[in-house]
């Protein structure tokens, strides 16, 4: 479906939780976020009539985010739920990593066809500073074992303050060139402060391309991550909010108030 300046709508982000296992400082406070209530949280069959209506308005490409998707109870059978509805031709999670090892093999099988990892630095300590909670090692294993299982090509996304050129970013670069990985740098954004970029070698942030919508673990539409523009599939129904959602998706995104990171999955 195109929306009102004839972008062609095909990508759909679903966030299946807003809980995540480690804490990023630009992410989440330390003490974490207003959790959604779990009676709040779309179930499996609520998730999936939104796929099977989004391939109806012309969605074809899904990718799995959160919070941290692999936290989500029985996300092995969502995905291979999502997987075998036909018009989805394109299914990929992104993903911190850290227990993709436990997971890669069975979410190959269930249909998974490729993730993205989160990866800021490869210094431990500074993982661990920026997760707060984090292992690096088991990011690493992760990326192997997604590998392995053939969840590829495998993306990463770095987070940096201002360029690739950072020490951080730069190393982060050379592990992904020895290791056959796709790298794409983002730069640190506020939402709130209006303050957010282009994935530098990625296609988020450019509005005159943007083909995605989003939606939230408790069962918002959003047209853009820059505006609080939402439409509840709960309220108006998942048609409705569908409609709704690419007949007023914005031509350039002006700034969010209630937007996050932890329940839009970036
Ligand atoms: N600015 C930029 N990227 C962010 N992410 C999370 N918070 C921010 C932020 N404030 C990124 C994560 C992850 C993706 C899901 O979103 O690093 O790669
Ligand atoms: Fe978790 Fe990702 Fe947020 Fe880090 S950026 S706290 S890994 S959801």
């Amino acid at each position: 479906m195109y929306d009102r300046f004839n972008r062609k709508i095909n990508y759909l982000r679903i966030s299946v939780t807003d809980r995540c296992n480690l804490r990023c400082a630009y992410c989440m406070p330390a003490d974490g976020i207003n959790l959604i209530r779990h009676k709040d949280i779309l179930s499996f069959e609520e998730i999936l009539q939104v796929v099977e209506t989004g391939v109806a308005y012309g969605i074809d490409k899904i990718r799995i985010t959160g919070g941290e998707p692999l936290v989500r109870k029985g996300i092995v059978n969502l995905v291979a739920m999502i997987a075998r509805v036909p018009g989805v031709k394109d299914l990929s999670m992104t993903t911190n990593g850290s227990l993709l090892d436990l997971f890669a093999v069975e979410l190959a099988h269930a249909g998974l066809q490729r993730v993205n990892i989160s990866l800021d630095t490869m210094d431990p300590g500074r993982y661990r500073r920026i997760t707060r909670v984090g292992d690096l090692s088991s990011v690493i294993s992760g990326i192997i074992a997604a590998r392995v299982a053939g969840l590829t090509p495998i993306k990463i996304n770095c987070v940096v303050q201002d360029s690739p050129m950072e020490a951080d970013a730069m190393e982060v670069a050379r592990f992904c060139r020895d290791n056959d990985l796709e790298v794409r740098f983002i730069k640190e954004m506020d939402l709130e402060k209006g303050k957010f970029s282009k994935v530098i070698g990625g296609e988020g942030g450019h509005c005159a391309k943007c083909n995605r919508l989003r939606l939230t673990a408790d069962g918002r539409i959003k047209p853009c991550l820059f505006s609080d523009l939402e439409f509840s599939i709960r309220e108006l129904g998942i048609e409705g909010a569908f409609k709704k959602a690419i007949g007023q998706k914005p031509h350039t995104g002006t700034g969010s108030k209630i937007n996050k990171f932890s329940n839009i999955g970036g």
